[in-house]
């Protein structure tokens, strides 16, 4: 990385080639020139970059055609268009066209110090993509596994070992941690793979009507089978069992202990032959105990255990999920391939993962999405790391800007302090947006409106970490929740069910 990094100015007028020299003379970068278009195009084939800076308007090839077929030669080359008529038609047109930056005509020594030191090391953040490594699993099966690590290394076998029994099995472990992928996998090794795999989501489905989708139900002459009887002979994997209401509960455990099944009271019951998996996320253990859930029927089910590893107990596999989900996510996007620049792979390896692989899978898909020239860079990441509310967890790692700012706060207990003043200076500029904000004849005020903001920016340096952004602020938790609520932002929770995260 301590090469000389090149800049090609690509601009038909001499002295701003000999202005580019003159203000970079004394740093470690090269600057070669093109004088047109093709020029630059030349200089390209014959020197990869790492920055391009090109004038919009040059006789011949224009900027926005160079930079098509600039873009045609190397989707990564990072691009900042220099124009002199910032309409927003231009502007929004390079954009489109894959420029990473424009800079307005004229410019001041400074604002093209700081566009270009950023965008270099944007550059270096891009050449440094992860390499490919072999896979250890075909992406374009539906039901890959993928992990190497010791935990999955021993989950892997419980699989093999459980496949060729008919005992039942419960999986528990955190939300997205791969519970339903790893009951498909005990179902598509073992001997009944070539019958049906009938999954129930138990807390999806309304309370009423839950029992009726198990067990089925018999009303007059019309005979409903449930989903006991429609995996005969094959698989039943009840999925957040930890959800299943008391009632349902105790007919479950009756049709469990007896082995047979009477869809409604009174009538015949017939033998059933399914295996059993269940899954959870919920702390079965503790809800027994705050008799939430029945031990009796827990027994039953805890027969065979797999408890899934959570993503930041395997941090290893990190780097092959990521690959893995990155394939996949190519092969949707065919032709716009996206990569992961190392910067962010170890971001990633860092993260905590409340939400595990399912959390991972959606960072990479939404990072995909606005990610600019084919490299996701870290502002192309949002992760979260909000601990939910029913097991609470505050990060091991915290957020070291947040924590260094509430270090730093100095005793005070007076709002006459030469710093406020600074801040009533910079409210200034903002004072006719916050009155403009706040419509008219709306009940919120402009307090309300700088309100708002703070507590945004304040979840956003925390990662959505709410006991971190109250402390920040210098309120209480339930102040910041009333406050959320009040102005309607988004909770960000793990574990919720049924939500739109899937
Ligand atoms: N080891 C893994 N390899 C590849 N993909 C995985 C792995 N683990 C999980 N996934 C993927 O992550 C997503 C979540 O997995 P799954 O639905 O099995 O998790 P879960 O534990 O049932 O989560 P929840 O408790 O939220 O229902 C799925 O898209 C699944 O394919
Ligand atoms: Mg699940």
């Amino acid at each position: 990385m301590t090469t000389r990094q090149r800049i090609l100015v690509v601009d038909d007028e001499r002295d701003v080639i000999t202005g580019f020299r003159r203000v970079f003379a004394k740093d470690d970068v090269q600057i070669d020139a093109a004088h047109s278009g093709a020029e630059a195009i030349a200089a390209i084939k014959a020197h990869r970059p790492d920055l391009v800076m090109m004038d919009l308007r040059m006789p011949g090839l224009d900027g926005l055609q160079t930079l098509r077929k600039m873009q045609q030669l190397d989707a990564r080359l990072l691009i900042i268009l220099m124009t002199a008529y910032s309409t927003s038609a231009n502007v929004i047109e390079a954009m489109k066209h894959g420029a990473y930056d424009y800079l307005v005509k004229p410019f001041s020594v400074e604002k093209l110090r700081e566009v270009v030191k950023e965008a270099l090391k944007v550059s270096t953040d891009r050449s440094a993509t992860v390499s490919v490594v072999p896979r250890a699993n075909d992406p374009d099966e539906v039901d890959a596994i993928v992990g190497k690590s010791e935990p999955m290394q021993r989950v892997y076998k419980m699989i093999g070992q459980m496949a060729g029994t008919n005992a039942t099995v419960l999986i528990t472990g955190e939300s997205g941690t791969g519970k339903e992928l790893i009951a498909r996998a005990i179902f598509s090794h073992g001997d009944r793979s070539a019958k049906l795999f009938v999954a129930v989501n138990c807390a999806a489905i309304p309370e009423a009507l839950l029992e009726g989708e198990l067990f089925g139900h018999e009303r007059g002459t019309s005979a409903a089978p449930g989903k006991f009887e429609q995996a005969a002979g094959g698989t039943l994997f009840l999925d957040e069992v930890g959800d299943m209401p008391p009632a349902t509960q105790a007919k479950l455990l009756r049709v469990l202990q007896s082995g047979r099944l009477e869809r409604s009271r009174g009538t015949e019951a017939v033998p059933i032959d399914v295996r059993i998996i269940a899954a959870t996320s919920r702390p079965l253990e503790h809800m027994i105990q705050q008799g939430h859930f029945r031990a009796d029927l827990y027994h039953r089910l805890n027969v065979l255990r797999v408890e899934m590893p959570s993503l930041r107990d395997r941090r290893d596999d990190i780097p092959l999920l990521v690959e893995f989900f990155m394939h996949r996510l190519n092969a949707e996007r065919r032709g716009r391939e996206v990569h992961v620049s190392t910067v962010v792979m170890d971001k990633l390896i860092a993260h905590d993962w409340p939400g595990n692989v399912r959390e991972l899978e959606n960072t990479l898909r939404n990072a995909a999405l606005v990610a600019k020239g084919g490299t996701i860079l870290p502002g192309d990441l949002r992760l979260k790391s909000e601990s939910s509310d029913f097991l609470p967890r505050i990060s091991a790692t915290p957020a070291p800007a947040s924590d260094r700012i509430l270090a730093q706060l100095p005793e005070a207990n007076t709002l006459d302090d030469p710093r406020f003043r600074d801040i009533e200076a910079q409210v200034a500029p903002l004072f006719d947006q916050l009155v403009g904000a706040r419509a008219r004849g709306n009940r919120f005020s402009a307090f309300d409106v700088m309100e708002r903001a703070l507590i945004v920016h304040a979840r956003n340096r925390n990662g959505g970490n709410q006991l971190r952004a109250a402390a920040m602020l210098g309120i209480t938790r339930s102040t910041l929740r009333k406050r959320i609520a009040r102005y309607k932002l988004q909770v960000s929770r793990r574990g919720s069910k049924g939500g739109g995260t899937r």
